[in-house]
């Protein structure tokens, strides 16, 4: 069978049928549209770095907020824009009027006539728009507040049918990158923060991508652990998604069914820089010897034991005529292994001063260049 039964869910914009770990945002979010239910409008800003599922969990959110009230009878439209695409304020009302009404005229004529003719449609039509403006701060730098003021006037200051609700999603504080004007539109209470995942929710984020998308028992969950140890430095889902689509690749092509941890280094390998002999630059013998006993150690799981790696290598320094140092020497080799970066190590919890290493770069490679050097 084929490790990838569906690619689909590995793909960056596959929206999952659920988020892990947003739950307590996707709740704010639709307290906070408790406005919206009761026929008003309402602004919110999402904020968080790189990959935290602001922008999933605007869509997602946007999508049940609209089946909900097609269940009430209540009509609700959404306009998704991405503002890095936008470079202009005029650009932003053609595709917000676009995204309902196909044929609107994008030429001769001004923003407030669009922004007219979109609130004519929507109070005929008696609908309520959501403007989603994704990665809102380029458009806030590019062409200052303006949209915003224009759309929020809409809002509950106006006299007007409060039928033009905004979703602001930025990566920073995009509510002081605004004027006053529009700032006033915006309470501070209305922003949703969006905290960078944890391993241990990354683990689950990449578990329901596999399932959704591999075969079963396609990855061990030593690999999955290490994907998410991986993705963690930034606690970046997409990261950690693109890890796991790299790696079934890697593995489907070189006909394994199963995702290994050799796979998942050579994925994150792909994506930094290749591990050549000047990374062993500042290494002494002794620290290569160590290195060697945990790479060899590392060929066949994620992880290893301080123990494990301390047995395997007392074996390289027969093999290599080299006498072996004592434990506390060994504990200051691997420490400093972990100080060039080359190896990442944890306490195990329980079990005294017993630590678990890892590393992310690929070991087949890696031992080459030692055995090489150590040969040489
Ligand atoms: N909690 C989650 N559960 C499942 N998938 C998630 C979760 N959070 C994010 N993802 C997925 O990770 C990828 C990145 O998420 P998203 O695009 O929402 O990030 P973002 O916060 O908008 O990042 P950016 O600021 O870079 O645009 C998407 O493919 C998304 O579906
Ligand atoms: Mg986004």
């Amino acid at each position: 069978m084929a490790l990838i039964r569906d690619p689909r869910p590995l793909s960056y914009d596959y929206l999952p049928p659920e988020l892990p770990h947003r739950e307590s945002q996707l709740k704010e979010m639709s307290a906070l549209f408790d406005r919206v239910r009761d026929g008003g409008a309402q602004n919110i800003m999402l904020k968080g770095r790189v990959g935290t599922g602001k922008t999933a969990s605007a869509r997602i959110f946007t999508e049940s907020f609209i089946s909900e009230m097609a269940g009430k009878g209540k009509r609700i439209v959404k306009a998704y824009i991405n503002c890095r695409s936008k470079t202009s304020s005029h650009a932003v009302f053609v595709s917000i009027a676009r995204s309902f009404s196909s044929g609107f005229p994008s030429a001769g004529i001004s923003e407030d006539q669009m922004m007219d003719a979109i609130a004519t449609h929507l109070e005929r039509e008696g609908v309520h728009l959501i403007v989603i403006l994704d990665e809102v701060d380029y458009l806030l730098r590019r062409v200052g507040s303006d949209v915003i003021y224009k759309l929020s006037r809409f809002s509950e200051f106006s006299e007007r049918p409060q039928n033009i609700s905004i979703i602001g999603i930025s990566q920073q504080d995009a509510i002081s990158l605004m004027d006053e004007a529009a700032r006033s539109t915006f309470r501070r209470s209305n922003v949703i923060l969006f905290p960078q995942y944890s391993a241990g929710e990354l683990a689950d984020i990449i578990r329901q991508r596999a399932e959704l998308a591999l075969a079963p028992d396609a990855i061990t969950s030593d690999s999955i652990e290490l994907m998410a140890d991986i993705s963690a430095r930034d606690g970046d889902a997409r990261y950690a998604i693109e890890l796991l689509e790299r790696a079934a690749l890697m593995a489907q092509a070189t006909g394994n069914d199963q995702i290994r941890a050799e796979h998942v280094r050579r994925a994150s390998a792909e994506s930094s820089v290749m591990f050549g002999e000047e990374s062993l630059e500042n290494l002494n013998m002794q620290e290569l010897l160590v290195f060697l006993g945990a790479l060899r150690r590392l060929r066949a799981s994620a992880y290893a034991t301080t123990g494990e790696v301390e047995e395997e290598y007392r074996a390289v320094c027969e093999e290599y005529g080299q006498e072996p140092r004592g434990h506390t020497q060994f504990w200051k080799y691997l420490n400093d292994l972990e100080l060039e970066g080359l190896v990442s190590t944890e306490l195990v919890s329980g079990k005294g001063r017993t630590k678990r290493i890892s590393t992310d770069i690929p070991v087949e490679d890696a031992i080459a260049v030692i055995e090489k050097r150590l040969g040489a």
